[in-house]
């Protein structure tokens, strides 16, 4: 183990918050097993620090709803290095595990980071809960489970959100229906030896669906840019879709994911996961 100063952390970041998260022990020293997570989190930070300083000023400060929250690491490492320091502005964590909700309120409560909040609803209940406000401007989702990315752009999208960060975890939903449709699509193109076998059903599916997400998000106004999180060492899950709204619904993009829909036989998700797409130009 090494101790706190190998972790290279920022000015006022607080050392009482990461051993509360486990990252350090009691003694400050590293816990090896949370370091990659420190990592993960300490790097998507710097992305998410560029855009909140791009908000414009409120009197209020900045919302963030960060979707599929788990432990909080990313709620409280932005509280402690961004909202704390400033005084203003609000930090929701959105979980479906009650003990995880639970666990982070009161750990917000110790550390008496007043401006967070943590609810139990899924990423799908939180876009019409009260317990939120009309409009968020940050959403963040980092590997939320399967739909759950889904979810929470959908809830930007209702919030209207000025940008969305996510990093997706494992997608089962379009892997699934191109297995359903996977004789159909060797008959009728080459292209399916592409999901031909189950290994690469499924990583054919998940990137296929963050292709759909991007060009979901381009179509509904935002301007998007896909890098990569940290080298693969650190997580298997590894893309991160940045997304900026502008004026501006892409039309092209519409009819581009569309196109994309019926080639891979899955229009029959449009309804449910693409609403409000522009309609085509006649
Ligand atoms: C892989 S963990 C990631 C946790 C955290 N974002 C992180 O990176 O450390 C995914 C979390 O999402 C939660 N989750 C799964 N489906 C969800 C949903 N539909 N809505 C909200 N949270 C969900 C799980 O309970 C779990 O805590």
């Amino acid at each position: 183990m090494k101790d706190a100063q190998a972790l290279d952390l920022k000015p006022g970041q607080s050392t009482e918050l990461l051993k509360e998260l486990h990252i350090l022990t009691r003694e400050g020293r590293i816990n090896q097993d949370s370091r990659r997570k420190l990592k993960q989190v300490t790097h998507l930070y710097q992305f998410i620090e560029k855009l909140l300083v791009e908000l414009p000023e409120s009197p209020s400060g900045p919302t963030l709803a960060d979707h599929g929250a788990g432990k909080s690491y990313l709620g409280f490492l932005l509280y402690d290095l961004y909202f704390r320091p400033r005084g203003t502005g609000h930090i929701y964590g959105i979980e479906t595990r009650a003990e995880l909700v639970e666990r982070s309120r009161a750990l917000a409560q110790r550390l008496g980071f007043e401006r967070m909040s943590f609810l139990h609803l899924s990423a799908a209940d939180a876009a019409g809960s009260s317990e939120l406000p009309e409009r968020i401007d940050v959403v963040t989702a980092l590997h939320a489970c399967d739909t759950a990315t889904d979810d929470a752009i959908a809830f930007g999208l209702r919030k209207q959100a000025r940008c969305m960060v996510l990093v997706p975890c494992c997608q089962a939903e379009v892997a699934a229906c191109l297995r359903q449709t996977k004789a159909l699509a060797l008959a009728r193109t080459p292209l399916s030896e592409l999901w031909r076998h189950p290994l690469h059903t499924r990583e054919m599916g998940s990137q296929l669906t963050n292709v759909l997400r991007c060009l979901y998000l381009e179509a509904m106004g935002y301007q998007v840019t896909v890098t990569e999180l940290v080298g693969w060492e650190h997580s298997m899950k590894n893309e991160l879709i940045l997304a900026r709204a502008t004026a501006q619904r892409k039309r092209s993009a519409a009819e581009r994911l569309r196109a994309l829909l019926a080639e891979f036989g899955l229009q029959a998700l449009e309804a449910e996961r693409f609403p409000g797409l522009p309609q085509s130009a006649v």
